[in-house]
């Protein structure tokens, strides 16, 4: 008999004060204001850059770009993973220009000046001609502050930056029970969005446009009885803002709503989705809603015996309901109990009216589990190996709700360029946006909520 446990639960956040203050189109398309983010913030704060098992042995390296910055992620002997601008420090040359790959030492291309995976440089042609004496062994590559948390790579530009766990605050705890350094990708697409980051960043920080823009909602459509996955009713979704600038919001799993035919009886996915974790979909004709503590109840139940060990860490919502968290400044994601829905923006190099849009997905390892892994691109066979799909908008989906979410950033940032725009008027559920505009201002102003 399993001994009787008190699920964990849920603590609220504290409660933060908004200031609200106008949000004009310029934040979207000005240049000055791009750089002055640029230098203020994204400088000065954690960003996820990323995967520790894409870096399996000493001298895998990776490449990603913040704005104008090139950063390498590289393994290193010990195990740990460091961090360095993307620059020869002879003459300031780039030292690679692919995504990734495995050195024994990073050759610059100008005049071979070889650095070891640990920044320091290890051979210079002629290194007998320096007036400032041999400079191998003296000279290194340029670290960057770099931790590693839930298989993740977190890099901070600033020298002086506080601990990510101190900067992640009440992420660290709640994402630290799902065991995501052993989850793997099943959906890996960036592509290049003809819009500036935060318009992403803001449709992630709220779901008002939910029933609009993914589920077909008109003035006349009664909000509650949309069809979808999830409970969208402003009234019975939770939003908390954390002391450091993250916000989590608390979508109920509304199983409920369209997922019965006219006579009641449960319809597909949810039917099947019951019959895994050994629920008669028949028990549940005309009560829908019954379905989401039946699922908690068997998960919690059935799950560690099945495999998925780390169910017997999270808390009951967890096995239905949508927990979306948006990370200052740049990462959104949705966590549910076997699927971390990855989503990110980067400024472009130059231009404030682009950014680079990554969207992943990755899925629990249960021991035994067999069945594909449901992904927001359809069903993954679970042993597929998952390129990396680098493309331009439009080229191809990026699944279907992404899709309709990116159709709108589009428009909307066309309408950020217009002088008849006089700037937002944000309801009380879109208070995230607000916070991460005020957050923007804090960093730019030097009010950083954490030194
Ligand atoms: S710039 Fe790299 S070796 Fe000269
Ligand atoms: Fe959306």
């Amino acid at each position: 008999m399993a001994e009787s446990r008190v699920p964990p639960e849920i603590s609220p956040w504290p409660k933060q004060t908004l200031r609200g203050h106008n949000i004009p189109g310029s934040r979207y398309t000005s240049k000055e204001f791009a750089d002055q983010e640029f230098e203020n913030m994204w400088t000065k704060v954690w960003l996820l850059l990323g995967r520790e098992s894409e870096l399996p042995n000493p001298g895998d390296w990776q490449r990603e770009d913040v704005g104008p910055e090139s950063i390498l992620m590289v393994r290193q002997k010990d195990d740990s993973v460091k961090a360095f601008y993307n620059i020869c420090q002879h003459r300031g040359n780039p030292l690679v220009s692919e995504e990734k790959g495995s050195v024994k030492r990073f050759v610059c291309r100008y005049h071979s000046w070889a650095f070891m995976p640990d920044g320091e440089l290890n051979f210079a042609p002629d290194a007998d001609d320096f007036p400032g004496g041999n400079p191998c062994g003296k000279v290194r590559l340029a670290e960057i502050p770099c931790e590693t948390f839930a298989g993740f790579v977190w890099i901070n530009m600033d020298p002086d930056c506080v601990g990510l766990k101190e900067y992640l605050g009440p992420i660290w705890d709640d994402w630290s029970r799902y065991d995501l350094e052993t989850w793997k990708r099943y959906v890996g697409k960036t592509v290049t969005l003809p819009c500036n980051w935060k318009v992403v960043l803001d449709n992630f920080n709220e779901s008002y446009h939910v029933p609009t823009v993914h589920m077909a909602a008109t003035p006349e459509t009664k909000r509650n009885r949309v069809i979808g996955g999830v409970n969208t009713n402003y009234r019975e979704t939770r939003f908390d803002l954390a002391d450091e600038g993250h916000n989590r919001m608390i979508m109920q799993g509304g199983f409920g709503v369209g997922s019965t035919d006219k006579e009641g009886n449960i319809q597909e996915p949810l039917a099947s989705l019951l019959r895994q974790w050994e629920l008669d979909p028949d028990d549940f004709k005309g009560n829908p809603e019954g379905t989401r503590t039946a699922l908690q109840e068997a998960k919690r139940r059935l799950g560690a015996s099945r495999g998925y060990t780390h169910y017997d860490k999270i808390p009951e919502e967890q096995f239905t309901d949508a927990f979306h968290y948006t990370l200052f400044p740049n990462f959104a994601v949705s966590v549910w109990a076997d699927g971390f829905h990855f989503l990110r923006a980067r400024p472009h190099p130059t231009d404030p009216e682009q950014c680079i849009f990554d969207n992943w997905w990755y899925a629990s390892q249960p021991a035994g589990e067999t069945a594909p892994v449901s992904t927001m691109c359809g069903d993954v066979p679970r042993d597929a190996e998952v390129e990396h799909e680098v493309f331009e908008v439009g080229e191809k989906s990026m699944g279907k709700t992404i899709d309709e979410d990116i159709a709108v950033f589009v428009r909307q940032q066309t309408g950020f360029r217009s002088r008849g725009f006089k700037g937002v008027y944000l309801s009380n559920q879109e208070s995230r946006v607000s916070r991460y505009h005020e957050l923007i201002d804090d960093y730019i102003e030097g009010r950083r909520p954490l030194k």
